[in-house]
C-alpha cells in the first residue's frame, strides 16, 4: 500500500499539463470520487489495525498534494485562456511579409538573352583573358604601333618592370582579343560570340565607366559576305528589342574590319521621336561591325583567299540601358538593392 502511495506521489510530481483536456484527465485520475486516491482510501479497511493510522496519514498527504497540484494546474490553464482571449485577432487582409529572393543582375539577364539568341543560330560562346598583351588587343587587329587608332580606346597599361621597357601588357579594351585567339587555335568554320569584361581609362560618370561589358561575335568560313552580317544582326535586333524596331547600318571605321559599319536602332525610349537618350536624333548606336580585314585573318594563320568573315561587337550596358531604361551607368556597380530588386522575376 505504502509503495503504491509513493508511486502515485511521484507520478503527480512529474505530471505536466498543457490543455484543458489534460487538466480534466488529471482530475479524473487523482481527484474525482472514482479516482485512484479514493480507491486507496477504500482499501484502508483491510490494512491491519496497527498500521492503519500511519498509512492513513500518508494517504491524506497524497490527497492534499494532488489537490494542490490540481489547483496550480487550473490556474495555469486559466491564465493561458485569458492570454489567448486578449490577443488581437488575426487580420487576414494584411499583406504577407515579403519573401525576399535573390535577383539576377540586369547585365547578367541581358548577357544571357544575347547568348540565347546567338546560340539558336549556331554561335558558341568563347572566353579569353582580361589581362592581355599588346599583340592580341592591338597588333594582330591591325592597329600599327604609334597609330592614332590606338587613341580610340584609352588603355590601362600594366607596367612592365624589366629594364624599364615600355609596358607591353594591358587590360583589354575590347573582347576582340578572343577573336584572334580563336582564329589562331581553330580552323574555320568559326562561329562564336565572346561576352566579357573590358577596361578603358575613363572618368566614371553617368555615361562612362572604366569597366564595362561587351559581346563580340565572329563568323569565319568560305563565302561569308556582308549580307550574312546584315542578316545576323537584323535577326538579333528583331529578337532582342520591341517589335517594329528599325535598324540601320552606317559606314564607319575600325582598323580590323573593311568595310566597317556601325549599327543603329530606332530609339527604344521615345520610339524614334527624339529624346535625350538618342540626342533627339531618333537613333541610338548599339554595335560596331564589319568584314574582318584579310590581313587580320592572315595574322592568325588562316588563308584570307579561302576564308572570309564578319565580326561585330556591342556593349551590354548599352543594350541594357535601352531595354530597361537605365540612365546612369554607375547603377550597375553600386549594388543598391532598390535598383536590383526591380529585376526580380525577369
Ligand atoms: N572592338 C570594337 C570596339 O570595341 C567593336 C567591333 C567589334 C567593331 C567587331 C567591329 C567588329 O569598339
Amino acid at each position: 500500500m505504502l509503495d503504491k502511495v509513493r508511486d502515485l506521489h511521484q507520478e503527480i510530481e512529474h505530471y505536466t499539463i498543457n490543455s484543458p483536456e489534460q487538466l480534466e484527465q488529471f482530475r479524473m485520475r487523482f481527484i474525482s470520487r472514482k479516482g485512484v486516491i479514493t480507491e486507496l482510501f477504500e482499501g484502508l479497511k483491510i490494512v491491519p489495525q496497527a498500521d492503519r493510522r500511519a498509512v492513513g496519514q500518508e494517504l491524506n498527504g497524497l490527497k492534499n498534494f494532488a489537490q494542490e497540484r490540481f489547483e496550480t494546474f487550473t490556474q495555469q490553464i486559466d491564465e493561458q485562456r485569458t492570454a489567448a482571449d486578449s490577443a488581437p485577432p488575426v487580420d487576414l487582409t494584411l499583406p504577407t511579409i515579403p519573401n525576399l529572393t535573390g535577383t539576377q543582375h540586369p547585365l547578367s539577364l541581358v548577357r544571357q538573352r544575347i547568348i540565347q539568341i546567338f546560340e539558336r543560330i549556331g554561335f558558341n560562346v568563347a572566353d579569353g583573358p582580361e589581362i592581355e598583351s599588346d599583340w592580341y588587343n592591338f597588333g594582330a587587329l591591325n592597329f600599327p604601333e604609334n597609330h592614332p587608332a590606338r587613341d580610340m580606346q584609352d588603355t590601362f597599361f600594366v607596367a612592365k618592370v624589366e629594364n624599364g621597357a615600355p609596358a607591353d601588357m594591358l587590360l583589354r579594351t575590347h573582347t576582340s582579343n578572343v577573336q584572334i585567339r580563336l582564329m589562331e587555335r581553330q580552323k574555320p568554320p568559326i562561329r562564336s560570340i565572346m561576352p566579357g569584361r573590358v577596361y578603358r581609362n575613363e572618368t566614371i560618370s553617368a555615361r562612362a565607366h572604366c569597366m564595362f561589358h561587351q559581346v563580340e561575335g565572329i563568323y569565319i568560313d568560305r563565302n561569308v559576305g556582308f549580307k550574312d552580317l546584315k542578316d545576323t544582326l537584323y535577326h538579333f535586333v528583331k529578337e532582342m528589342f520591341e517589335p517594329g524596331t528599325q535598324i540601320r547600318f552606317r559606314p564607319s571605321y575600325f582598323p580590323f574590319t573593311e568595310p566597317s559599319a556601325e549599327i543603329d536602332i530606332s530609339c527604344q525610349i521615345c520610339g524614334g521621336k527624339g529624346c535625350n537618350i538618342c540626342k533627339h536624333s531618333g537613333w541610338v548606336e548599339i554595335a560596331g561591325s564589319g568584314m574582318v580585314d584579310p590581313q587580320v585573318i592572315a595574322n592568325c594563320g588562316i588563308d584570307p583567299e579561302e576564308y572570309t568573315g564578319f565580326a561585330f561587337g556591342m556593349g551590354i550596358e548599352r543594350i541594357t540601358q535601352l531595354k530597361y531604361v537605365v540612365n546612369d551607368l554607375r547603377l550597375y556597380t553600386e549594388n543598391d538593392v532598390r535598383f536590383l530588386q526591380q529585376f526580380e522575376g525577369l
